[in-house]
């Protein structure tokens, strides 16, 4: 669309898991990494979240230094991006519970997650809290105005129920008669034909959700409208119909490619099967060497298939394509044993490694995780004050 992803403000959080391991890595950190450095970020610890769905077993504050310091380590950068946790910054709060006045009770029961996972065994999820977590996502998400927000593909009917939400709130709120005759001035400046164009997108677009309306009109906009202001106010007048007080997020999914933990299985914490961050080089040696291969290559003898192999996929990201020919050919001729094979990916793997142990010397000191946290919530929360005074001016509450 239109808006610059370029100059587009980032948000995302993960909650505080304790050990991080090589999904994170691979999946967002380096993500964050690489949107760091062209975007203006914000990264923050979910510990609210955490207790969403267990409240009774709280993670505690140890678990979000823990995260905290392998982001650091990882090189998200605190010079480049706002690093915080989200208890540290109460307009999140705040905006959540103004939004619940008009969030519309269905939007939460019929997202797939409440559905999948409220009645799973071991946690009681029949809450307020866990009904309610997408929309404190939500909150988080306005509260910086973010217009985009990597998530995972599990996120995205998330995004989607935030976009709704924004656009709910610009239409109640956002619909003053100060909006209407700055629209109604934007709209006049246009000539004759643009101005009938775009309002035959926009009507189509706002009655029946056609993107391609959506598109042309968007694209008028920005052909017709002189000034920037002009645009930003029809902008909005196509979109909602009313001022755009919290621009509605997009969501950048990021393409993580597949990491088997241990086990085969999806790399998880909760499976036992992960290799973590701060993993020695001998962990990281001993786990690999436990480590499924290709069921059919029962002894050292038998050929076998890369492609059925799950440290075959770790090759793939942490071997040079030199390692990887070499593992290939040689597992298809059992010219290699699969301890040889995961030794030489253990390799890659501590390669990759070596760097974050390292940086935990700079920053796993006492203090210095506790002080970056501190620096960036003063920053998130000075940034979520002036969407805070926006929102409540539109919702008619007393001004402080
Ligand atoms: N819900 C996300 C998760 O569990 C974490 C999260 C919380 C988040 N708030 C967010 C992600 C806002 C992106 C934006 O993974
Ligand atoms: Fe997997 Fe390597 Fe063994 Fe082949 S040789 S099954 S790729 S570990």
């Amino acid at each position: 669309m239109t808006d610059n992803l370029e100059k587009t403000r980032v948000l995302s959080g993960m909650r505080p898991t304790g050990a991080l391991h090589l999904g994170h890595l691979c999946g967002v950190l380096l993500n964050w990494k690489k949107l760091q450095q062209r975007h203006e970020c914000f990264f923050f610890v979910a510990d609210w979240h955490a207790l969403t769905t267990d409240y009774a077993a709280p993670p505690g504050a140890a678990q979000t230094r823990e995260t905290a310091l392998a982001w650091l380590c990882a090189g998200v950068d605190p010079k480049r991006a706002t690093i915080f946790a989200q208890s540290h910054v109460p307009a999140h709060a705040e905006l959540c519970v103004l939004l619940s006045m008009i969030c519309p009770l269905p939007w939460l029961l019929r997202l797939p997650t409440y559905k999948e996972q409220k009645d799973s065994p071991g946690r009681d999820l029949d809450t307020h809290g866990f009904l309610g977590y997408p929309l404190l996502q939500a909150a988080d998400i306005f509260a910086y105005r973010a217009g985009a927000v990597p998530v995972g593909e599990d996120q995205l009917p998330h995004l989607e129920f935030a976009r709704e939400l924004a656009r709910r709130f610009n239409h109640l709120y956002g619909r003053t008669e100060s909006f209407r005759a700055a629209a109604k001035s934007a709209l006049d400046s246009l000539d004759a034909g643009a101005r009938k164009s775009l309002e035959a997108c926009a009507r189509r677009y706002r009655r029946e959700g056609d993107a391609d309306s959506l598109e042309a009109a968007m694209q008028l906009i920005n052909e017709s409208a002189a000034e920037k202001n002009k645009k930003k106010i029809l902008r909005a007048h196509l979109l909602y119909d009313a001022e755009e007080i919290i621009p509605a997020p997009r969501a950048v999914l990021t393409e993580a490619p597949k990491l088997p933990g241990t086990d085969g299985r999806k790399m998880s914490k909760s499976y036992g099967n992960a290799v973590a961050l701060f993993d020695s080089p001998e962990e990281v040696c001993g786990k690999l060497a436990r480590m499924q291969t290709d069921p059919a290559r029962k002894r050292r003898e038998d050929p076998g298939d890369p492609e059925k192999c799950p440290a075959w996929d770790l090759h793939k990201i942490f071997s040079d394509k030199k390692k990887q020919a070499w593992a290939a050919e040689g597992c298809r001729a059992a010219s290699i044993g699969c301890l040889e094979c995961k030794s030489a990916l253990a390799e890659g793997v501590n390669k990759t490694l070596a760097p974050i142990r390292e940086a935990r010397e700079k920053y796993d000191k006492p203090g210095t995780v506790e002080a970056i946290l501190r620096k960036g919530a003063r920053r998130a929360r000075a940034e979520t004050e002036r969407t805070l005074a926006a929102v409540r001016r539109a919702m008619l509450l007393q001004t402080r």
